[in-house]
Parts: structure tokens; C-alpha cells; sequence
């Protein structure tokens, strides 16, 4: 018998992370290959053209999965009864732009929206933040939906996907083993250059990379700043930010929490539970595992002396940040 279609929302869906998106999820790399999706898209008024465009190239490609798409400029049609929340449509970055030069500017759609998900999301919604700065929009829209009582506040989630994947690709062309054999690596705290990936743990077949690479200059002069600021470089070769490396890391994070990461570590921008000396519900890129549609923060991972200095450094940026949007949130 056939499954029910899960009801995914993509914002931004008119953008250039949505055109990469959607037919991926269409496709069935998300949510698996025998499940049905219905895609609820938003996009601002001035943006529905070119949405209906997507819609007509998404009816072309004749995707069996894909069991209906609503296309609206109104967030209360658009997050009703989903299952599944792509928070995609903010501004990016331009060239000498930080994440955190976006906060003001966005930061107003994520109270809307995160008021839209408290009031008419499925109450077990799974949600992910990729609209910049992500960590920080993912609070809002958490701080803003709890105020409903209806959502589940854990269930909201920062896109630090990206940068594990960078750290991976980067490690695996270092140490000479492939990616799909690395495991244990974690990238803590914020998506900014202040992000701690961290390969202390990482092993190949059972060697760890960090005894094959063997170069600490190596890890805090190149690959420290490499994975930080890839976002930029890719901006000044681009002229755009990153869309499908970003689409792709979505569909990564959303498949592995919807259908289990098997055991493997993967990084996920979660509300803190305090754990770590991570203050409590601070949105912050720490290692899971996932089963059964759930995430489990990875306990007990050593935290050195340097490791310490670049969780607390990410942290402070976070706590600014959360400073900064202090006002909205009352
Ligand atoms: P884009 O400008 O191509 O598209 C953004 C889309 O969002 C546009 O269609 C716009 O009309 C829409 N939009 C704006 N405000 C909206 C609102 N209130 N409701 C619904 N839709 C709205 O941008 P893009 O390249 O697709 O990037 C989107 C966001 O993702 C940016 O903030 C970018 O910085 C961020 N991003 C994050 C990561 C990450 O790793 N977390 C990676 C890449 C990009
Ligand atoms: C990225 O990391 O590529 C995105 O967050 C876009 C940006 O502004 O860097």
C-alpha cells in the first residue's frame, strides 16, 4: 500500500537554493524513494511568477512522488499542517558581508514565520533554518512559535550541514582516504567563520585522520579558515552564495533526521539543552546521531583546552546575536 504524502514547506522556493531544492525533494532524495511529498511553497507576492514557473518545470519532470504543490504568498497557507519546513526565503550576502549583516534585515520573517508554524504546523513539524544567519533566525522562529504551545520547540533547527560537508571534503583530500569512510566529526557553534570543525575524533577505517594528517599548523592556519569562510570565497568566485552545495546539505540534514544517520555523527544546529556549557536554547552545531525520526546529541566528547577557547568564541558571537534580537522577541 501507498504511504501518506508528507506535507514538506520550502520558503524562498522562487530562489536560487529553492530551484535546487525542490526537485530534489520531488524526486524522493529527501524523505525516500516511496514516499509521496506535497510541496507548499512561499515565496513573496512579487515573487509568484517566477514560482509558477518552478511549478510548471516541477509538472514537467513528472515526478511519481510528488502528489501536489500549492504555491501562496500567505505563511498561514503555506506552513498549514506541515510535516516538514524548509525556512529558505531570506536575503543572501553580498561580497564583504558577514552572516550576521543580514540579522536585521531578516529577522522580521522569522517571527512571522515561526508565529505562522506555532499556529498551524503539524504539532511534530520538523524544521530547518537555512535563511542566514541561520543559527540565530532558527531562535527567533523557535522563541516566536513556542509562544502557541503547540510545536515542538526541539524540533527547530539551524543548517550546519554545509560546513560538515566542506570540513569532510577538505579532510578527505588531506589525509588521502575518501569521504564516505571518514567518521566522528563534529562542527560546533555558529555557521560563521567563528564555526569550530573539529576532527580531533575523526576516523578512516579505524585510523585516525588526525594521526595521518599530523599537522596542527595545517588545522588552525589552513583548514580552520578554509571551512569558515567557504561560504565567502564562494561568494567572490560566484558572485552568488552557494545554491546547490546548500540544497544539497538540506537534503542531507532532513534525510538523515527523517531517516536515521545509521549510527554516524552528523552535525546539526540544535536548541542547547545546556549541555557542554552551552547555554540552554541557544541554536548551536553540535555532532547527533539520529533514529527513528529523532535526533540524540553525542555526549560526552572531550573538550580540550583548545577546543574550549573556539566553543566559547562561537558562543559569544551567538549570545551577541541573540542580544540583538532581544527586542523582537518580547
Ligand atoms: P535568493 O535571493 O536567490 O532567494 C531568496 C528567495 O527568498 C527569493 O525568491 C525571495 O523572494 C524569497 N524571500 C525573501 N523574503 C521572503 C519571505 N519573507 N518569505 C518567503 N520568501 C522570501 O537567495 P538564496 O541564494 O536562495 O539564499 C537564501 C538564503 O539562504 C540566504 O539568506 C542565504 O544567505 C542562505 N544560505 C544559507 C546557507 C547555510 O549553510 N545555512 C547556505 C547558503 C545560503
Ligand atoms: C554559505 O556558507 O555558503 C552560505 O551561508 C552563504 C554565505 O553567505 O556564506
Amino acid at each position: 500500500m501507498s504511504k501518506s504524502p508528507i506535507r514538506v514547506t520550502v520558503t524562498g522556493a522562487a530562489g536560487q537554493i529553492g530551484y535546487s531544492l525542490l526537485f530534489r525533494i520531488a524526486s524522493g532524495e529527501m524523505l525516500g524513494k516511496d514516499q509521496p511529498v506535497i510541496l507548499q511553497l512561499l515565496d513573496l507576492p512579487q515573487a509568484q511568477k517566477a514560482v509558477n514557473g518552478v511549478i510548471m518545470e516541477l509538472e514537467d519532470c513528472a515526478f511519481p512522488l510528488l502528489a501536489g504543490v500549492i504555491a501562496t504568498d500567505d505563511p498561514a497557507v503555506a506552513f498549514k499542517d506541515t510535516q516538514v519546513a524548509l525556512l529558505v526565503g531570506a536575503r543572501p550576502r553580498g561580497p564583504g558581508m558577514e552572516r550576521k549583516d543580514l540579522l536585521t534585515e531578516n529577522a522580521k520573517i522569522f517571527t512571522v514565520q515561526g508565529a505562522a508554524i506555532g499556529q498551524y504546523a503539524d504539532p511534530d513539524v520538523k524544521v530547518l533554518v537555512v535563511g542566514n544567519p541561520c543559527n540565530t533566525n532558527a531562535y527567533i522562529a523557535k522563541e516566536t512559535a513556542k509562544k502557541f504551545g503547540r510545536v515542538k520547540e526541539k524540533n527547530f533547527t539551524a543548517m550546519l550541514r554545509l560546513d560538515h560537508n566542506r570540513a569532510l571534503s577538505q579532510l578527505a583530500a588531506k589525509s588521502g582516504r575518501t569521504v564516505d569512510s571518514l567518521k566522528n566529526l563534529v562542527v560546533w557553534g555558529n555557521h560563521s567563520p567563528t564555526m569550530y570543525a573539529d576532527y580531533r575524533f575523526v576516523t578512516s577505517n579505524g585510523d585516525s585522520v588526525k594521526t595521518l594528517i599530523n599537522d596542527e599548523t595545517w588545522n588552525r592556519e589552513t583548514f580552520l579558515p578554509k571551512v569558515g569562510k567557504r561560504g565567502a570565497a564562494i561568494i567572490e568566485a560566484r558572485g552568488l552564495s552557494s545554491a546547490a552545495s546548500a540544497a544539497n546539505a538540506a537534503i542531507d540534514h532532513v534525510r538523515d533526521w527523517v531517516l536515521g544517520s545509521k549510527g554516524e555523527w552528523v552535525t546539526m544546529g540544535i536548541p542547547s539543552d545546556g549541555s557542554y556549557g552551552i547555554p540552554e536554547g541557544i541554536i548551536f552545531g553540535v555532532a547527533v546521531t539520529t533514529e527513528n525520526g529523532e535526533y540524540k546529541r553525542v555526549e560526552g566528547i572531550e573538550v580540550d583546552e583548545f577546543s574550549r577557547e573556539r566553543i566559547n568564541f562561537t558562543l559569544n558571537e551567538l549570545e551577541e546575536e541573540r542580544a540583538g534580537v532581544a527586542d523582537l522577541l518580547k
